[in-house]
């Protein structure tokens, strides 16, 4: 219904979004694989967190996102929010013009490698629940006992900067717990700002479980979409990197490199 055609050229951005900060942690690693593409975050923090909210809101927000990006003439959408991903991305592809990237939990790699046969998964509500959640892990992980828990509270301690405060550290004692009594081996972030947590939970865990998160593949699969559509910049230019937030600048600037400037934009 909106889709338009649209002319992109390889020096076009990419654009990102996520109902927040979390997002950043997939910029990373699309900016890490992709140095040279001209990239565009948007923080849709005003509206964090999605998880708890129902899939009509949650698409409404992400068109609205989309709206933005493709303003900015946005080659092709990360969306790198897995709540997201699973309310929207279907009804993104099938109506706009551009190619999308989603981002699922890694429960794949997570059920092909487990000796112990349990797994933990920490998403939001909204992911968890969802259809494409289920359908997921009834195809990869059949076999495999898999703990999920919501992980209520976390966004908005990470949106709020309280990545290292005491309330967080109960928080994720509490949600860790049952995981360990079922003798998980693998711990999958099924949420963009979960990796971000990745200190406080290298100390609460034993070593031997592994934290697994999907932000090196989502930087993979967006360089395959962009060599296959002919749109990887083959420039060696320094990238135009730019971040807006529609709530605080200065938290969504301490998950960043200092030289990155976020912009307050209202959407
Ligand atoms: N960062 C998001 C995700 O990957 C959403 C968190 C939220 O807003 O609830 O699911």
């Amino acid at each position: 219904m909106h889709k338009t055609p649209i002319n992109s050229t390889r020096q076009n951005p990419i654009g990102i979004f996520d109902s927040g900060i979390g997002g950043t942690s997939i910029w990373k690693e699309i900016h890490r694989l992709l140095p040279y593409e001209n990239t565009i975050y948007l923080a849709d923090s005003l509206n964090a967190p999605y998880g708890n909210k129902n899939e009509c809101s949650i698409t409404k927000l992400s068109i609205k996102n989309t709206e933005l990006l493709l303003k900015k003439n946005c080659k092709l959408i990360v969306v790198a929010c897995n709540t997201a991903t699973t309310s929207a991305i279907s009804y993104l592809r099938q109506n706009y013009a551009i190619p999308f990237i989603g981002i699922e939990p890694a429960i794949k790699p997570a059920a092909l490698h487990t000796k112990t046969k349990a797994i933990g998964i920490l998403a939001t509500k909204g992911t968890l629940s969802s259809a494409l959640f289920s359908k997921t892990a009834a195809r990869f992980a059949n076999d495999v006992k898999i703990i999920e828990q919501v992980g209520e509270g976390i966004v908005e301690l990470i949106e709020n900067g309280e990545l290292y405060s005491k309330t967080m550290e109960t928080l994720l004692r509490s949600y860790l717990a049952p995981m360990l009594a079922q003798h998980i081996d693998y711990l999958v972030l099924g949420c963009t700002h979960y990796p971000y947590l990745l200190p406080v939970l290298t100390k609460l865990l034993p070593k031997h479980i592994q934290i697994i998160d999907s932000g090196a593949a989502v930087a993979r699969q967006t360089k395959a979409v962009l060599n296959s559509n002919h749109l990887l910049n083959l420039s060696d230019k320094d990238p135009h990197l730019e971040f807006y937030t529609n709530k605080n600048t200065h938290i969504m600037a301490s998950f960043l490199d200092a030289e990155l400037k976020v912009n307050a934009l209202q959407f």
